[in-house]
């Protein structure tokens, strides 16, 4: 019986507040998990960006990659560990790289989810690229962005179809505003879609592997109160459903880590914004959810280094296509259908029995650790990167005693 680390990598951007709390959350768990013969021990360590052999053989086990969608050096040497070594990364970063929104809308309308009315429009202006203006003068139709308003209908918003973090978005109400942002629109090619209105919910469900986390969230709140506290919004039905969707994306795409907005009207669920797969982690949004976060990502990466799970080299979306297509089945039959091969995927009953078997404490041992010094100095430090300097201790003060709520809860 040997004693054997598994070590789990952070590949980090500017994230303070969670690797903190994460690593030592790993150092109190103090675990020695028999597993296969062996007892595994855990060791975490930040990724460093260096020049690589592309034959340098890889430490980690698992790595939680926050650099993808923006820091090509960290994303490619991640790719060629998967690739040379059998890594295991949350997400998948060929599919990170790839599949943007307007992918996830349109792979979801195949799968039948209410994905609201969406048209592409190209882009306002252009980079003059060498072969720029003999493909527009002999392709780009002339087209009336008036008649494309009436057909969508108002109110819409227009939005970056590749966007995130709120940039470039705009709602409309009619054909003038329309023509002014696209004025404004410049060089981002963009959607229209339609605007869900009188919705009487708005949801960000944020799943890791498979843990669900229902958010409440307040579009209009500043930054800081986005996410709302409150626990108790909506039934188990409407839980279980948007889990079953967020499975169903995450599964679809290959991410473990990802975060579905959706909308209620009229009580059908609207699914609106859903390709988020680094979603924010920090404190300073997500406050009394923060160590749900921070618990739900050790869970998971905990799992997924210790059973060596193998990382997914097909996202095989055909037996997704052969539910959509069983005209037998209802819509929530279908996305119960979808998420089934989710929880096959994610191996869900073989996680749930290793966290009940060898990480029952994490829950007492990470209350603790919530009313911390280090806790409070991680939420700090991340206040501190964001805030002007007066500002920090309120602030402080303010996201660590919600987290004290967490702890109450
Ligand atoms: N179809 C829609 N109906 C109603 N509201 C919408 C719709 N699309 C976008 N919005 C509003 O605009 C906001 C930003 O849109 P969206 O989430 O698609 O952009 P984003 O840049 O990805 O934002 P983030 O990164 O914060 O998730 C939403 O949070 C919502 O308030
Ligand atoms: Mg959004």
């Amino acid at each position: 019986m040997a004693q054997v680390v598994r070590r789990i990598g952070l590949s980090l951007g500017a994230d303070i507040c969670w690797p903190i709390c994460y690593e030592a959350l790993l150092r109190r768990l103090d675990l020695h998990i028999p597993f296969e013969g062996d007892t595994l021990t855990f060791d975490v360590e930040r990724v460093s960006i260096e020049p690589y052999d592309l034959k340098q053989p890889c430490r980690y086990d698992v790595v939680i990659d926050r650099l993808t969608h923006w820091y090509h050096t960290s994303r490619e040497w991640i790719k060629k560990s998967i690739l040379l070594d059998d890594l295991y990364v949350f997400n998948n970063p060929w599919s990170l790289q790839s599949m943007e929104k307007q992918t996830s809308y349109c792979a979801m309308m195949r799968l039948g989810l209410n994905i609201p009315d969406t048209w592409m429009v190209p882009p306002k202006s252009y980079d003059d690229t060498p072969d720029l203006q003999h493909t527009l003068r002999s392709y780009a139709r002339m087209f009336n962005l008036d008649e494309v308003g009436e057909k969508l209908g108002y109110p819409m918003f227009m939005k970056p179809y590749d966007g995130g973090g709120w940039r470039g978005v705009s709602r409309i109400d009619n054909a003038d505003a329309l023509r002014a942002a696209y004025e404004q629109s410049g060089k981002l090619v963009m959607h229209l879609q339609k605007a869900v209105q009188d919705y009487d919910q708005f949801v960000r469900c944020v799943g890791l592997g498979p843990q669900f986390r229902f958010v409440s969230y307040d579009p209009d709140a500043p930054l800081h109160d986005r996410y709302r506290i409150d626990d108790d919004f909506i039934g188990d039905e409407d839980k279980s459903l948007l889990a079953d969707i967020t499975m169903t994306i995450n599964a679809f795409f290959g991410w473990d880590f990802n975060s579905c907005e959706s909308l209620r009207a009229g009580g059908e669920w609207y699914p609106i914004d859903f390709a988020n797969p680094c979603p924010d982690s920090q404190v300073t949004s997500l406050h009394y959810h923060f160590p749900w976060i921070v618990n739900a990502n050790l869970r998971w990466s905990i799992f997924c280094a210790a059973t060596k799970k193998r990382f997914r080299q097909a996202l095989d979306w055909q037996p997704f296509y052969d539910i959509a297509a069983d005209d037998s089945l209802s819509q929530r039959e279908k996305i119960r259908a979808y998420a089934k091969i989710g929880h096959e995927r994610m191996e869900t009953e073989r996680f749930e029995a290793f966290c009940a078997e060898h990480l029952g404490h994490l829950d007492e041992v990470s209350r603790e650790f919530f009313g911390s010094d280090v806790a409070r100095d991680a939420v700090r430090q991340k206040v501190q990167a964001l805030f002007p300097a007066h500002e920090v201790d309120d602030f402080t003060q303010l996201f660590f005693e919600r987290i004290q709520q967490w702890r109450a809860s």
